[in-house]
């Protein structure tokens, strides 16, 4: 009877809806491609998922520009002559190598990137029967192929009274690429209102010297570039306090004054050690 039948329709969409099976999908929860690395590194890949109202995992793949390299389908191994990573689906994509060992199908291992592994990489899930509810997300990776090289650190006086203001140039000599230039006083980072945006591959550092920035009669500054969480190349420089006794003066790690020789300072350092060494004495 078509009075009775009409109802019937919203009815299952609305079980459809609440029933547990039913109801969910797959959703990615978090996708790690990392934006730049260099020719030679190993990149770590991360599509992690969860469950959602009681569906699984129907199937995982990875795709650079659109082709897909790698294939999680639980139940479902490679067989026999496929191309695979122990029950994980290979397909060949150029500039693609994906590391077996150590590849799951969460973390997926690119090995010895080359330039060709630049691309746009998205990582697809689908839930299981009956909706096979698909969801994507994508990123893009950069490799480069010049070493990073350690920053030019210019503008450092031979040495600083209080008050000085210490100003500071720090450019990167790479060509292919701009890294992250960061500033470091005593290995913390910079105040932020001390670095100058000097120019596209330059960063400027500049602070009035307070008698807290001697750390056993110098400061030391450093200048770090950075590509990526993998790469860092440092370039030090230590500044001396002018007015102040040599370093070699200086009390170990306490920045008191020492009126004594180098033998003396040492003696006077091991009794030390050796009062914390044994403190019942
Ligand atoms: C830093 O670079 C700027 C721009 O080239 C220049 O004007 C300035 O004198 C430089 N400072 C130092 C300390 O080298
Ligand atoms: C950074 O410098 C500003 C301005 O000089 C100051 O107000 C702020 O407290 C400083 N922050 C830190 C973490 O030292």
């Amino acid at each position: 009877m078509r009075t009775t039948s009409v109802p019937r329709l919203p009815l299952l969409l609305l079980l459809a809806l609440i029933w547990p099976g039913g109801a969910g999908g797959v959703r990615i929860t978090e996708l790690d491609v990392p934006a730049v690395a260099l020719e030679g590194d190993d990149v770590h890949l991360r599509c992690d998922y969860e469950d959602e109202g009681g569906s699984s995992l129907y199937t995982l793949k990875w795709y650079k520009d659109d082709q897909e390299f790698f294939r999680h389908q639980p139940g479902r191994a490679p067989r026999e002559g496929d191309d695979h990573c122990r029950d994980h689906h290979l397909y060949h994509v150029d500039g693609v190598t994906v590391d077996c060992w150590v590849s799951t199908e969460r973390d997926v291992v690119l090995q010895s990137v080359t330039k060709a592994t630049s691309g746009d990489y998205q990582c697809e899930v689908i839930g299981e029967h009956p909706k096979f509810r698909k969801e994507t997300r994508r990123a893009r990776l950069t490799i480069f192929s010049e070493d990073l090289r350690a920053p030019l650190l210019l503008g450092a006086e031979e040495s600083y009274s209080l008050m000085d203001y210490v100003t500071l140039n720090c450019s990167s000599l790479n060509t292919e690429y701009m890294p992250e230039l960061t500033w470091l006083i005593n290995n913390r980072p910079a105040n932020q209102s001390m670095v100058r945006e000097v120019d596209s591959r330059t960063a400027g550092l500049v602070f009035q010297v307070r008698p807290e920035h001697f750390q056993r009669g110098e400061i030391n500054v450093a200048c770090v570039t950075s590509l990526g969480p993998r790469h860092k190349m440092s370039t030090p420089v230590q500044l001396p306090n002018r007015d102040g006794p040599s370093v070699k003066g200086y009390f170990f790690n306490t920045g008191h004054r020492m009126e004594a020789s180098g033998a003396l300072f040492i003696l006077a350092t091991l009794s030390q050690l050796r009062t914390l060494a044994s403190p019942a004495l």
